[in-house]
């Protein structure tokens, strides 16, 4: 039997990460949304493109609750997007209201689950949701690390002309403005960038990759960025499922670790069955520690904020 992943919110993150899932055929897929009609016409639009990428995952669309029961993971994205001159933290209320109730319903009715969260401001919704789910920390974890890291790679590649296959990169901190992109820790085959790049470069493609959610917004005008979203969460969710022990840059409970405590901050970890596995502790410089701490203090901010 495969593996089942509930997708809680049909709009644009969550219908592609539906569709990224059913076509690589790893886990069968249930894509849960509140507006009638929508997660069921496009779970069977997605549905009848698999026979065309030789895919047996199944599919459904759903307006119920039940439908979820027993998941393996369950992907939170619904709530809001951001629109143009709107920061992810403008978000903060409404979308805290949403990942109560959805982490209430689904949590109840798949206890074993994982859950992952993107809706935003990502890492204060990670941290509601562990609250609400009463889950140990190390099942939920939230996605936007590997999302910042793949848009670095990305300037990277096309600075270089190299592929970005061949680029690692690792951003820190919370998944906001103050997020910590590590040149230190960003290399081509294994080559720092510092050595391939001068200074003004590299502060160029950082600043870019910070602001790489927003360059989206602007573009787009009526919505937030999916594709590379999707293939982030999706990435996260084979890593759980398969057991593949990838280390990715997440957002999970630190208790001590970095010297953070009570907080979700993007960190390294290892993910795998259960979870987080591991949380991987970087010597940073002070520099590095210092950006961390204060994107630290960001989340954090929100996090009273948010009265949680
Ligand atoms: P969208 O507006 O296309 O989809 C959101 C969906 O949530 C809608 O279909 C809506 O009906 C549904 N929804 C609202 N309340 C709900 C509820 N109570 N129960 C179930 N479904 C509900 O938005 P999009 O573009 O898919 O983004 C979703 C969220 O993900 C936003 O908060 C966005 O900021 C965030 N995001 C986070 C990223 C990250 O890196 N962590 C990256 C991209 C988006
Ligand atoms: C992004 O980084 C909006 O958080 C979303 O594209």
């Amino acid at each position: 039997m495969k593996a089942k992943v509930s997708i809680i919110g049909a709009g644009n993150v969550g219908a592609a990460t539906a569709q990224m899932i059913a076509y690589a055929g790893f886990a069968d897929v249930v894509l849960f949304d509140i507006a009638d009609g929508v997660p069921q016409g496009k779970a069977l639009d997605i549905a009848e493109a698999c026979p065309l990428w030789n895919s047996s995952a199944s599919v459904t669309g759903t307006n119920m609750y039940a439908d979820t029961a027993h998941s393996d993971v369950i992907v939170i994205t619904a709530g809001f997007p951001r629109k143009p001159g709107m920061s992810r933290d403008d978000l903060l209320h409404a979308n805290a209201e949403v990942i109560k109730n959805v982490t209430f319903e689904t949590s109840k009715l798949s206890p074993e689950s994982i859950i992952i969260v993107v809706t935003n401001p990502m890492d204060v919704m990670a941290q509601t949701a562990w609250k609400i789910s009463g889950f140990s920390a190390k099942k939920v974890i939230g996605m936007g690390g590997i999302l910042d890291s793949a848009r670095l790679r990305t300037f990277i590649s096309i600075e270089l002309g190299v592929s970005p296959e061949d680029i690692e990169a690792i951003v820190l901190g919370g998944h906001g403005d103050q997020m910590v992109p590590l040149p230190r820790f960003t290399t081509v085959k294994g080559i720092p960038i510092t050595e391939l790049l001068d200074r003004n470069k590299i502060d160029g493609i950082m600043r870019r990759t910070r602001h790489g959610g927003a360059e989206i917004v602007s573009l787009l005008k009526t919505g937030s960025a999916y594709y590379a979203p999707a293939a982030a969460s999706v990435q996260m969710v084979k890593s759980i499922i398969l057991d593949e022990k990838r280390t990715l840059p997440c957002s999970t409970y630190l208790n001590g670790e970095y010297g953070i405590s009570d907080l979700f901050v993007g960190v390294p970890v290892v993910l795998g069955h259960g979870g987080v596995q591991r949380i991987i502790e970087l010597e940073l410089s002070d520099e590095e520690r210092k950006q961390l701490n204060k994107s630290a203090l960001a989340v954090q901010t929100l996090v009273k904020k948010a009265a949680l």
